[in-house]
């Protein structure tokens, strides 16, 4: 049993919030979802609140960070992995976040079977995983549907946040990320996480990667068919997602 009052930490740095009493612990698995969307926010947070969602939410730093600078919000977390969950679920229970959501499922097809269109207001990708084994490019996020889904779920000035590790995916998201949002560059770290506001991005600064940051508007003007036009005339992410490594390691090796 965790002491209340307690800060926990990773990579020695703290995880956001305290451990409150039991009695004050929140609820925040979202176990079984529908068979059929739109989620009703109302129901499941009951209150209606601006909404912001985490695609592969990992272990839940940025959400629980979130949810506490910003408690006017509701927040979703989303993972493929249950492990990730049950330990994000754990953290928001004990800090007491009644307004967070933690469910197991992928962002594509949460966006594409529970979203309502222009529902919600900010969409959060931090590190999606970069797939170096050909056989598993297609797993790969961010793909021209998923960007057309999160425009589409978006409210017209809803925020997308994207970032990454990896030079290779970074090139794929610079050339395709614009043609749904207004995008821009954010260089350095956010600065309400100087430190980083995932695990992941604390672990790459700690492996000295570089670390690619954005952030975007939806397009105006965008209506559903040509979003359909853009899924079909943009490339899918077959990147290299190896490239930078091989040729890091090429350098070494002419340099010893
Ligand atoms: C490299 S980790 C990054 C986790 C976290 N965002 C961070 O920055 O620390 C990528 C995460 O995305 C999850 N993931 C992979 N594909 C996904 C998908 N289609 N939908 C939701 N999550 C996914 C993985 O299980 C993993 O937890």
């Amino acid at each position: 049993m965790p002491d209340p009052g307690q800060i926990e930490s990773e990579l020695g740095v703290p995880i956001p919030g305290v451990i409150l009493p039991p009695e004050q612990w929140a609820k925040t698995a979202l176990k079984k979802l529908p068979s059929e969307g739109p989620l009703d926010g109302q129901a499941i947070f009951g209150r209606s609140a601006p909404i912001v969602l985490d695609v592969g939410c990992g272990n839940g730093r940025f959400v629980l960070a979130s949810a506490l600078r910003r408690p006017h919000m509701n927040h979703v977390g989303l993972d493929i992995l249950p492990v990730v969950i049950r330990y994000a679920t754990r953290r928001a229970n004990q800090r007491g976040l009644h307004h967070v959501r933690f469910a197991v499922c992928g962002g594509h097809e949460f966006l594409e079977r529970y979203a309502a269109p222009r529902s919600i207001h900010e969409i959060h990708v931090y590190h999606p995983q970069p797939y170096g084994q050909t056989q598993k490019q297609e797993r790969r996020l961010v793909t021209p549907g998923f960007l057309a889904l999160v425009h589409r779920s978006l409210v017209p000035d809803g925020l997308l946040v994207i970032q990454t590790d990896n030079p290779a995916y970074w090139q794929y998201m610079a050339a395709t990320v614009p043609r749904f949002f207004e995008f821009h560059e954010q260089k350095g770290p956010w600065p309400d996480a100087p430190e980083g506001r995932t695990r992941r991005e604390i672990m790459a600064r700690r492996m000295g990667l570089p670390v690619f940051r954005g952030w975007g508007r939806p397009r105006p003007g965008l209506d559903e068919a040509r979003l359909q036009a853009l899924v079909a005339e943009l490339p899918l992410p077959t990147f290299d997602a190896t490239r930078h490594r091989r040729a890091r390691h090429r350098r070494r090796r002419k340099a010893d």
